[in-house]
């Protein structure tokens, strides 16, 4: 099924301007980007987008690393883009995931895990609205 997805490369990826190999990771694969652009998340932009997160022990933390500097945003889509997308990205921690992922191939540190991907068809869809509009 063709599907949508909300990926954003983190500031930490930006600032080492590895954001090209990445997008290619993508486009290797065979997904389509249908929009791009840098830009700086405000602290409501952060917080929605993580609002599941809110009150866990790391959600401070995790809202100054996304807002420290300009991320770059994209809307993805192709067959099952959302799962994936979160298979290239690879597990949540960069030091257990795989060789040949994104996180595993570019990271070592959770708390500066190169990008996000939404979880569910749900969650692209909510994300794509906070950052793109409807
Ligand atoms: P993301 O939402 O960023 O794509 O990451 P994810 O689904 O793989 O992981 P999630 O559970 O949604 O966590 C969101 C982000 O919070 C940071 N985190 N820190 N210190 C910790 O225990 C901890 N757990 C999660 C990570 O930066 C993670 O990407
Ligand atoms: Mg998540």
């Amino acid at each position: 099924m063709d599907q949508r997805t909300y990926v954003m490369i983190k500031p930490d990826a930006v600032s080492r301007r590895i954001t090209g190999r990445i997008v290619s990771r993508f486009e290797d694969a065979g997904l389509v980007i249908d929009r791009l652009e840098m830009a700086q998340l405000t602290r409501e932009q952060a917080a929605a987008n993580y609002a599941e997160h809110e009150g866990k022990p790391f959600y401070e933390g995790l809202v100054d690393y996304v807002t420290s500097g300009p991320v770059v945003r994209m809307v993805i889509s192709g067959p099952d883009a959302v799962s994936v997308c979160r298979k290239l990205i690879g597990a949540t921690n960069p030091k257990d995931a795989a060789p040949g992922t994104i996180r595993g191939d570019f990271g070592l540190i959770l708390d500066a895990n190169i990008i996000h991907g939404s979880d569910s068809a749900e969650s692209a869809e909510r994300e794509i609205g906070i950052f793109f509009g409807k």
